[in-house]
């Protein structure tokens, strides 16, 4: 049966068939071939070593210190607690400027270190956070800024640099987003006085679950290194209190199968990526966003925007149609976080206003992209979103909640 929309009833919301049989989900999903799999597992199960930073995360570690160019790799549990741990391990108090419009984690990682978080606005073209954003919340209390390199692209890290150096404030980078991410000659992960990077299994490079925390500063290195261990680990450097932030030989081991993958699945990314912006080129209302301010991306994403006006459609009625066809189709980072529990009700956001965040949360759709798709299927996304367009006066999709 062909899933081909020629009319209104073709929809599936209208009880046409789905364009897909099965879910096609946003994010990497990258899996190593069954074998591949099977033998590092087999290997642990040999030498009798689970965790306690052995072998395997060891190997990870040298690894992909050497592909982001840094001193040191400190590979943690998942880039969440990577945050935690290195405001932690950089002594930060008082408040951390953080962009609204990230991933909720950004900020509770800074929550969970026991410090205040105030929200700055984004470039309405770039969705990063640049100086000219971050500079009206620095007051007395601002101790540090946490900027995100978004998207597969950066916001700018060496301007950020010199603002937060002029100011004297730590800078740190939430890179969950930046394996194989470039700028200025360089990858990312030796940016201000730390980098975290997410493997979670939707990020370009999997462990599953897994993060990394990246820095030229030996001592601060080991510092996380002691935290890292409950019983502390290594030369003991002086940290408040130690945890498990540890990353296990189940995680280093899919971790080293998706690095060595790491070249295909991007330049897959890439395809996928340029095949979208192709084909929704000729659609009025859809834009696709580029990753900005890298000189290579891996492409984690595709984002477009949607203008409600000339597509005939809101955003979230075309996400609440492209889920009846098994496309899921994700609405990042909708409301922004000063508009999520618990910030939103701090006294301090309650009339806190980030114009070009709540617009982009509006207006901002992720379409799947990575390992579990292909040329076809891209293809078809984009002549049901084309359908979409066309027939729109004549669709009235309930919106997504
Ligand atoms: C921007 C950003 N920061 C932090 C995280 C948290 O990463 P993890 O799931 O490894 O804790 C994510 C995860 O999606 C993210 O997108």
């Amino acid at each position: 049966m062909s899933t081909l929309k020629r009319s209104p009833a073709d929809f599936a919301f209208l009880g046409g068939t789905p364009a897909f049989a099965d879910l096609l989900p946003v994010g990497q999903l990258y899996f190593p071939s069954w074998e591949r799999y099977e033998a590092a597992m087999r290997g642990i199960f040999e030498r009798g070593w689970f965790t306690n930073h052995g072998p395997l995360a060891q190997t990870f570690e040298r690894r992909f210190a050497e592909l982001v160019q840094v001193r040191n790799a400190v590979t943690v549990t998942n880039a969440t607690l990577g945050l935690v741990m290195g405001a932690k391990a950089l002594g930060l108090t008082g408040t951390v400027v953080v962009p609204s419009f990230t991933f909720v984690a950004t900020a509770q990682a800074m929550t969970w270190a026991g410090l205040e978080v105030s929200f700055a606005d984004v470039d309405p073209h770039t969705h990063q956070l640049t100086p000219a954003t971050v500079e009206p919340v620095l007051d007395d209390d601002v101790s540090a800024v946490l900027a995100v390199n978004l998207w597969g692209g950066t916001c700018g890290p060496s301007a950020l640099e010199a603002l937060c150096a002029e100011r004297g404030l730590t800078l740190l980078f939430d890179s969950a987003h930046g394996t194989g991410v470039s700028v200025d000659g360089r990858p990312l992960g030796g940016h201000g006085a730390l980098e975290v990077f997410s493997f979670h299994a939707t990020k370009t490079l999997s462990a599953t679950e897994g993060g990394c925390v990246c820095t030229d500063d030996d001592e601060l290195a080991a510092r996380l290194r002691n935290i890292r261990s409950s019983y502390g680990a290594g030369e003991p450097v002086a940290v408040e209190v130690t945890g498990n932030g540890r990353f296990s030989e189940a995680q280093a081991a899919i971790a080293l199968l998706s690095l060595e993958d790491l070249p295909a699945n991007v330049a897959n990314n890439a395809m996928l990526h340029a095949a979208y912006v192709d084909s929704l080129a000729g659609i009025d209302g859809i834009r696709v966003v580029a990753p900005t301010g890298a000189d290579e991306s891996a492409f984690p994403y595709l984002v477009a925007q949607v203008d409600e006006e000339a597509f005939g459609m809101s955003r979230d009625a075309l996400v609440s149609l492209l889920a009846a066809e098994n496309v899921v189709a994700r609405r990042y980072f909708r409301p922004g976080v000063h508009r999520l529990p618990p910030y939103r009700d701090a006294p301090r956001n309650h009339t806190l206003r980030l114009p070009v965040t709540e617009h982009l949360a509006r207006t901002l759709v992720q379409l799947p992209i990575g390992a579990l798709v292909d040329l076809a299927a891209v293809e078809q996304i984009c002549s049901l979103v084309a359908a979409a367009h066309r027939f729109a006066p004549r669709l009235h999709v309930e919106e997504a909640a």
